[in-house]
């Protein structure tokens, strides 16, 4: 009995660390977006806005965030860490440049 016990934990444990590495590597490769053939960089602000912020913040999800001078360094933080009901962001989702480029957008428009 104990020794199945045990052998199912270690089994266990190694699938954990499978998953954890294969999503290591996936976050590595996906790490440098202005890398040929890594595929996806955002344009600029606007594009992010539209195509990821717009979703909820034009939608009446979450609240108007444009028009109302927000700091730059408040979005940056909101988009990295969440608020409540309000999302992370990882840098293989936004990298730091477009996420500048999005706070200013945000905080100027
Ligand atoms: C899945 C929906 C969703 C998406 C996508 C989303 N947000 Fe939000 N956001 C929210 C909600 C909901 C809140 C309110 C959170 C709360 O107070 O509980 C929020 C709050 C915020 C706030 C704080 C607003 C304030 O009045 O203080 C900022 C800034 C913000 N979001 C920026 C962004 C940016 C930039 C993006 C795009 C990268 C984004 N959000 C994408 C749902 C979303």
């Amino acid at each position: 009995m104990r020794k199945i016990k045990a052998g199912g934990a270690v089994s266990g444990f190694l699938l954990v660390m499978t998953i954890a590495s294969g999503t290591m590597a996936n976050a590595a490769w996906a790490a440098p977006p202005e890398a040929p053939g890594a595929g996806f960089s955002w344009k600029d602000g606007a594009e992010v806005y539209a195509k990821v912020c717009g979703y909820c913040h034009d939608a009446q999800v979450g609240p108007v965030i444009r028009g109302r001078a927000l700091p730059a360094a408040y979005i940056h933080a909101v988009v990295r860490n969440g608020n409540r009901a309000m999302p992370a962001f990882r840098p293989s989702e936004i990298d730091n440049q477009s996420l500048a480029k999005l706070a200013e957008y945000i905080s100027k428009n």
